[in-house]
């Protein structure tokens, strides 16, 4: 349900090992209107977490394959994060459609500075890209926020994750954090809980 020149060839192409930014291709005189459209970003949908407090629905537009962004939808109940991480491959910009943020992203090392502002309906954020960065809703009402990519597949790591979820050695992140491998195990066991 894509859209790009098709190759022609006529020998099937083997499945190549390396993936490539965006899927099979459609046929141009099968495209339609449909292709550019994505509706029903007034009601929320998507992946939620419970734990965060929020939910992410990818705004998938066909039409836009192998152009190099995507969109992302997101609501966020009062006291809900989206927490700090990054996209390695993509600058991003969020747009607050309702509510209230507070977003931000912090400056690579050595100055690990922080840019954050309250985004009220209305304000528009930059995040340049594979800085480190976060949105909180610590205001009373729900909030809701597009926010553009500038890569069709931008990656996300969430720093929580990396550390606690994955399968670093325990005194390994103790060291890294400046702390004891008791506290390290004890927030193991947070990301373990769902
Ligand atoms: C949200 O947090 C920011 C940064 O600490 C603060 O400036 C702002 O007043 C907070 N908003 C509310 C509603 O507490």
């Amino acid at each position: 349900s894509t859209l790009t020149l098709s190759r022609t060839s006529a020998s099937p192409t083997p499945r190549p090992k390396v993936h490539e930014n965006g899927v099979a291709c459609k046929d141009p005189a099968a495209v339609v209107a449909e292709d550019f459209l994505f509706g029903g970003l007034d009601k929320p949908g998507g992946k939620t977490s419970k734990r965060f407090g929020f939910t992410a629905n990818q705004v998938q537009i066909p039409g836009l394959n192998t152009l190099g962004e995507s969109h992302v939808h997101l609501d966020v109940v009062p006291g809900g994060v989206f927490p700090v991480h990054y996209h390695p491959r993509a600058a991003e910009t969020a747009l607050v459609l309702e509510g209230s943020v507070y977003f931000g992203f912090v400056s690579s090392y050595p100055d690990n500075k922080l840019y954050a502002k309250v985004l009220r309906k209305g304000d528009v954020f930059a995040v340049p890209q594979g800085l480190v960065h976060f949105l909180y809703n610590n205001g009373t009402a729900p909030a809701t926020l597009y926010a553009s990519l500038s890569s069709q597949n931008p990656g996300l790591v969430l720093l929580g994750n990396s550390l606690f979820a994955g399968a670093l050695p325990d005194d390994l992140v103790a060291k890294t954090l400046l702390t004891d491998a008791h506290t390290v195990q004890t927030i193991k066991a947070n990301f373990r809980r769902s």
